[in-house]
C-alpha cells in the first residue's frame, strides 16, 4: 500500500493520539506493569502532548495517511540528541535526528508501510543536510529491532529509558545516512 507521509496538522492530533495509545504497548516489554504504561500514554500521548511538537523548532511530527485517509503511521523528529542527551556520546555522525517515535498501526505491519515511513524520513532529513538517524528501542522488542537491522541501522550501545516510573532498557541504534566522517563531541 502507498501511503502519503506529510507533516501533522492540528486537526489530526486526536486520530494521531488514538493511534498512538493503541501502538504504544507494543513497544513496551511484557513484563511491563499496565499502569506504568497507562501513565506513559497519558503524560506523552495525548493530542496535547502531541500537539506541542508541532510548533515546538526541531520537532517534527510526521502521519502516514492511506489512500482512503486513515492516519495508519507516526513519526516523531527530534533534531540533535534532545531526546536523550545522555546518548550524545554513542552517536557517531553529525548533524543527527533523533527517531523519537515510529509507530505503524498493527493491521499494517508487515506492509510496507514501515518502510515507507523511513523512507521518507530519510528523504527530508538527507535534504537538509542530516548524516545521520538514530532511536532506542526496547532490547525484548525483537520486531522493531530487526525492522531496523534490516533498515541499516546499527547497535550503538545501550541506555536506559523510563516509562511510568519504571526503568527498562533499550538498544540505542544509529543509520549513516551517506559517506561521512564521525565526529568527535
Ligand atoms: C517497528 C515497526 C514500525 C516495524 O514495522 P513492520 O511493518 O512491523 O516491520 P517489518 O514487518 O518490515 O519487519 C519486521 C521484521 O521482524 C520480524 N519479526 C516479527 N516478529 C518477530 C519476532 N517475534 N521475533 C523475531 N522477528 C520478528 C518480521 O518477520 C520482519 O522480518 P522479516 O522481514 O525478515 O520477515 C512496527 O512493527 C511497529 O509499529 N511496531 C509497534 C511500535 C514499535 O515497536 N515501534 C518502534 C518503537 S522504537
Amino acid at each position: 500500500m502507498i501511503v502519503r507521509v506529510e507533516p501533522a496538522v492540528v486537526s489530526e492530533l486526536d486520530s494521531i493520539a488514538d493511534l498512538a495509545a493503541r501502538t504504544f504497548p507494543l513497544a513496551c516489554p511484557p513484563g511491563l506493569p499496565r499502569e506504568a504504561v497507562d501513565s506513559f500514554i497519558a503524560q506523552h500521548l495525548s493530542p496535547v502532548a502531541l500537539g506541542s511538537h508541532l510548533d515546538t523548532p526541531g520537532h517534527e511530527l510526521l502521519t502516514a495517511r492511506a489512500p482512503g485517509g486513515d492516519i495508519v503511521g507516526y513519526a516523531l523528529l527530534l533534531d540533535g540528541t534532545e531526546m536523550d542527551p545522555t546518548c550524545a556520546g554513542q552517536i557517531l555522525h553529525r548533524p543527527t535526528v533523533g527517531v523519537s517515535k515510529l509507530y505503524v498501526d498493527p493491521r499494517h505491519h508487515g506492509s510496507g508501510v514501515a518502510v515507507l515511513v523511513l523512507d521518507e524520513i530519510t528523504r527530508r532529513c538527507s535534504g537538509r543536510g542530516v548524516r545521520s538517524l538514530w532511536l532506542a528501542t526496547n532490547v525484548a522488542n525483537v520486531r522493531a529491532r530487526r525492522f531496523y537491522d534490516k533498515q541499516g541501522f546499527a547497535e550503538r550501545g545501550v541506555r536506559t529509558f523510563d516509562v511510568g516510573g519504571v526503568s527498562n532498557t533499550d538498544v540505542v541504534y544509529e543509520k549513516d545516512l551517506g559517506a561521512t566522517a564521525p565526529v568527535s563531541d
